[in-house]
């Protein structure tokens, strides 16, 4: 139970301290989404630069890409989304309330992923026992049927011809769309990379716990391609590779594990899937996922080169579709442009595909729930968020001790110094102490304080978040210190 207390905490210091708020809450609030204040804005910001620093500034191998929302309506088709991108749900007879059909089995248990459509659909068919979550009535659901989770939307002025669209639900199909680009205007050779971060929109039955799962949320997601036979090899190192970025980040070994999917979870697509889990504090305290990694096969590229060549055929046999035959022969394929002919082996494959996926904004809550702590300060209760230096929205606060005897002038000149460097706030309202729990709970790592003895020897105090030690350390100094003691 403490921990259901935990998240509620966390909720809310990220509204008084401004990291999270309801959207449109003036307005009475906009079901499951969220807006981030100036906190949060910087501390997602700093999670989606540490994943960009990790996968494309430190690897040679990735590059990076930043797509469009809209794409055209048969990506969806070729990706599978159209029509297989559902959930299962049945409507309570009793308050006509919709719900997931798989969350029907224990309501208080959550499945964070999307089961497959078939394998929803042969778990669906007895709903006798079930409780509807809204009223609680037994076994009185209508027949389950999907429920499409993609959300629509009208490109054109004119009703006539307008055509209709999809917001993207996964960044991925962008990635794959922009191989062929990628592939002539880069000089990336296989294995490699192509990396983006952006927003997804999916119209979920179920959202859930503040920002684990929203209808507007923000991935992280890589396509990493290689040579078909080299994938499991792949795989195996980025799960290594992702499951160690969040540890790096400060993330506890206890609260972290790798699941593995079994094999009527996997997507029709994958040979093979892991989640990297997370311990969220709400529902039953369940493990929660945090990022999929999966071996997509060269599923999707196969897929695009099949629904470019159905829109040039369609185009060829004048929009007549009966008469498009789809040759599947291997060599077909080898002949498209989605493929990949490597110089030195001098031969030809369609890569096959390693995707980690991580969520930005799922991933922000994992590294606030984590950093969350509360101990004692003078013998008062504190809050403080521990995050990892990189992760922290502000990383120095600079305070004169008194406002008199030129102390804020000499702090506004540290301020102005250090802020061309680090993300700096200037404080000179209160009492010292009070300042410096302001800090803590927002996460700042160093406190500088002008005092009395500034004046004499050009010195500061520098108050550490965590352990609360000061020390003294010459102005001109602080730029190094701070540089070595961030990591930034
Ligand atoms: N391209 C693969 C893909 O999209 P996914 O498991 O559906 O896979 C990947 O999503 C990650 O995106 C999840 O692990 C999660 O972190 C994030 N995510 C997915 N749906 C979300 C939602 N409704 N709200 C917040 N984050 C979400």
């Amino acid at each position: 139970m403490a921990k259901i207390t935990k998240l509620d905490d966390i909720v809310s210091l990220c509204k008084r301290r401004g990291f999270i708020f309801q959207s449109s809450e003036i307005y009475g609030g906009l079901a499951s989404c969220y807006d981030y204040g100036p906190l949060g804005a910087e501390l997602k910001r700093n999670v989606r630069n540490a994943w960009w620093k990790s996968t494309v500034q430190m690897r040679d191998d990735v590059v990076g890409l930043d797509c469009s929302i809209l794409m055209h309506p048969l990506v969806w088709k070729a990706s599978g989304h159209a029509d297989k991108f559902a959930d299962i749900i049945a409507e309570c007879k009793k308050c006509n309330t919709r719900s997931r059909v798989d969350h029907l089995k224990n309501h208080t248990e959550e499945h964070a992923a999307h089961v497959p459509v078939e394998t929803a659909m042969a778990d669906a068919k007895n709903l006798s026992k079930k409780v509807c979550p809204a009223c609680g009535t037994i076994g009185q659901f209508t027949d389950p049927m999907p429920f499409r989770l993609m959300f629509e939307t009208k490109m054109g002025a004119n009703a006539d011809d307008s055509m209709t669209l999809f917001l993207r639900p996964e960044t991925a199909q962008g990635i794959f769309a922009n191989f062929r680009n990628v592939l002539d205007s880069t000089r990336v050779k296989i294995p490699f990379g192509i990396a983006q971060i952006g927003k997804s929109f999916r119209n979920e039955v179920t959202t859930k716990a503040f920002i684990f799962r929203t209808r507007e949320f923000e991935q992280a997601e890589l396509e990493f391609f290689c040579e078909p036979g080299t994938d499991d090899e792949w795989f195996a190192r980025w799960k290594e590779i992702r499951f160690n970025w969040y540890i790096g980040l400060g993330i506890k070994k206890e609260n972290l594990r790798m699941r593995e999917h079994s094999k009527d979870e996997l997507a029709h697509y994958a040979k093979g899937c892991v989640d990297v889990e997370y311990k969220f504090p709400f529902g039953s305290g369940d493990w929660q996922e945090l990022e999929g990694i999966a071996n997509r096969t060269d599923f999707d590229l196969r897929q695009h080169q099949r629904g470019i060549r159905t829109l040039n055929d369609w185009f060829e046999k004048n929009g007549d579709l009966s008469k498009i035959s789809l040759k599947e022969e291997a060599e077909d394929w080898l002949k498209g442009p989605l493929s990949y002919f490597d110089e030195e082996k001098k031969r030809r494959f369609v890569p096959y595909v390693i995707e980690p996926s991580a969520g930005i904004d799922r991933s922000t809550l994992a590294f606030l729930v984590d950093a969350y702590d509360e101990d004692e300060a003078n013998g008062e209760i504190r809050n403080v968020l521990r995050f990892h230096p990189a992760l922290a929205p502000i990383k120095a606060a600079i305070f004169p001790l008194v406002k008199k005897d030129g102390m804020p002038e000499i702090a506004m000149k540290i301020y102005d110094d250090l802020k061309k460097y680090f993300t700096c706030f200037y404080d000179e309202k209160g009492a010292v102490g009070r300042r410096y729990r302001r800090q803590d709970e927002a996460g700042t790592p160093y406190c500088i304080t002008v005092d009395g003895q500034t004046k004499e020897d050009d010195t500061v105090t520098v108050r550490q978040r965590d352990s609360m030690k000061q020390e003294r350390i010459a102005v001109g100094q602080l730029k190094n210190y701070l540089r070595e003691k961030l990591d930034v």
